[in-house]
Formats: structure tokens, sequence, C-alpha cells
């Protein structure tokens, strides 16, 4: 039986070793060493509780990592908030209860705060591992954009959960301004970005204001005008119909473009001690570029903001 202490992880390369070993060769977060800082170490890691400043529990053999459970620190839908991003154990101790210690003790660092744990595009795998610790779980539907076709009825305005708090323009500045990869765009309180790639034209659509329907449309007919015959598609997820002429994506539409490949347009936003009431493309660690997409020339121009 493996020995197992599980504390926080203070040396980013010996991470990026395991995850680069064990995940997958090349893996943006082990290449990139930028990256891996965006997504651990964003400007709410508290250093009182994670002193290498990144957000990441790992598992100890002495000082072999066998595991880590990682974590985006966002200012929502609580003030600290948990993202799960990446959760892994050596495959040879697999099932025998190490990876479920990880998820109980970043749940208690989230509850010690009083904050929030939970992430964004969970496969159906992970859902009784989850609903069986508490988490409430809602699917989250991939939409496109069709103008012209009858789309789904518009529904009514969301009400945030009385314990909610909405992501800062410090976050925004944070998630997108400052991404070190990618250019967003933003009009409209709509942020999203264009991107050329082997299958076509995507305009991704990352922040969706409610009622932004005038918004969507128009970036529509600017973005799509740019494919010059090419194929286009601008999408989005929501939990909800993101409002007039979308509706929810085929499934065999690839919804991975590096390379194309179709994964499905549903995934599962999973949270604790409740679910945040609206999901977007760019949360969680959705929208994030893989070893390929680094290096794919992005359409959108840079300084929008
Ligand atoms: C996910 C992972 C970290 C869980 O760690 P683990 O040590 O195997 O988990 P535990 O033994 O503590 O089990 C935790 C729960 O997961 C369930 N579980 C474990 N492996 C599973 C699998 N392959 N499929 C479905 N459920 C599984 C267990 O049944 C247990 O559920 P329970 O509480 O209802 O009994 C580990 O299986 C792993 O590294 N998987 C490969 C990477 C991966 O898929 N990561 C998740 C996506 S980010």
């Amino acid at each position: 039986m493996m020995a197992g202490e599980i504390r926080p992880v203070d040396d980013a390369k010996q991470l990026q070793q395991y995850i680069n070993t064990y995940w997958r060769r090349g893996h943006v977060l082990a290449t990139d060493d930028a990256m891996l800082r965006f997504t651990y170490s964003t400007p709410w890691v508290d250093r009182s509780v994670w002193p290498g400043g990144m957000s990441v529990l790992g598992l100890f053999d002495g000082g072999r990592m066998t595991g880590f459970l990682g974590s985006i620190v966002a200012p929502y839908p609580r003030p600290q908030s948990y993202w799960l991003a990446l959760w892994h154990v050596l495959p040879e101790t697999k099932g025998t209860g190490l990876g479920g210690k990880l998820l109980a003790k970043m749940q208690s660092i989230a509850e010690q705060c009083d904050g929030w744990i939970g992430t964004f595009g969970a496969g159906p795998e992970a859902l009784p591992v989850y609903l069986k610790r508490g988490y409430c779980v809602r699917a989250g539907r991939r939409w496109i954009f069709s103008p012209g076709e009858k789309s789904s009825p518009k529904t009514i305005a969301t009400r945030l959960h009385t314990a909610e708090t909405l992501a800062s323009a410090a976050w925004f500045e944070h998630r997108y301004w400052k991404h070190p990869v990618y250019s967003y765009q933003k009009q409209d309180g709509v942020v999203f970005r264009t991107e050329e790639n082997e299958w076509g034209v995507v305009t991704h659509v990352c922040h969706q204001p409610e009622g932004a329907d005038m918004a969507l449309a128009r970036i529509h007919a600017a973005e799509s005008g740019k494919a010059n015959g090419r194929r286009y598609i601008m999408d989005a997820w929501a939990f909800e119909c993101p409002g007039l002429g979308w509706t929810p994506a085929p499934e065999d539409l690839p919804s991975v473009f590096h390379p194309p490949e179709a994964r499905g347009s549903t995934i599962y936003a999973v949270g604790r001690p409740f679910l945040m009431s609206r999901i977007h493309k760019g949360d969680c660690d959705q929208d994030r570029p893989n070893g390929v997409a680094a290096s794919v020339p992005d359409m959108a121009t840079a300084g929008h903001h």
C-alpha cells in the first residue's frame, strides 16, 4: 500500500514533469510556464494556504509525486472559488481512495474560507462521484448561432443564488486581457475570439451577458464575413439558450479544433454548496489552448483593451 501524504505543491517543475509523464506528453500546462502560472497562480490564490503560490494539492510518497488535484482560484461564484482543473493519480493506485482524499482536502480548504468548489467540463462518468459528495450538477449545452433557423424559446432572466458573486472586472482582466496565448475581443459586453483552424473559421463566444441578442448578431455578421467561403460557426456554452437565433449544436460538429474533433455538445457543471447560475465558454479551464493550438495564428487582433 502506497503511503500518501497530501500537501500543496510548491515545485512547479515537479508538477510539470508529472503532467508530462502521466497525463499527456506535451500538455500545455507541462510545456508552457506562463499557462501554468495563469491557471494555478491567479491573483486570488491565498498564499497563507498555498505557500508555493499554486492552488494545486499534491499526493506524495516521500519526495515523489504520486498524484495531484489542481484548481483555478477565481472570485466567483464566491469570493474564494476553487474551479477544479486536472485530477490524476498514478494508474496503479487508481480506485484505492487516494483521488477521493485529494478531493476531500480541496473541499475542506474551500469550506474553511466560506468559499466554493466545483468545475465546468466534467464528463458523465464523473457525475456519480460528485453527486455522492454533495455537489449540485447540471448539464451545459453548446449552442451555435444559426440565423434564419427556428431557435429554442427564449428563457426568462437568470436569478442568482443568494450567496453568489459575479465575476469582477479584475477577473476579466486576468482571464481575458492578460491571457498568455489567446487574444480576445470585447463588444457590448460579449467577449469572444475568432480563430482559423483546420476545420474552418470559428468564433468562440467566451462570455455573453444576458440580453446580448443584438450584439451577438452583429458580431456574427462581422466575423462570418472573414471566413471567405470557408466553413464558419459561432458557438457558446450555456445552460439556457443564449438568445434569439441560437440552436443546440449538433453532436457531430467539432467541439475541439486542434485537431478538429467532435467530443459532444453536452458537458456538466458541478458545484457546492450551490451551482453557479450561469456558465460560459471561458469558465474553468475551458477555451484553453492545447500544445498544438499555441502555434496556430489567432485571427483576433491584439489591442482590444
Ligand atoms: C479520477 C482519479 C484521480 C480518481 O482517483 P482514485 O484514487 O482512482 O479515486 P478513488 O479511489 O478515491 O475513488 C473516488 C471515486 O471515483 C470513482 N472512480 C474511480 N475510478 C473511476 C473510474 N475510472 N470511472 C468512474 N469512477 C471512478 C470511485 O468509485 C469513487 O467513487 P465512490 O466515492 O462512489 O466510491 C483517478 O481515477 C485518475 O487518475 N483517473 C485518470 C485521470 C482522470 O480521468 N481524471 C479525471 C478527469 S480530470
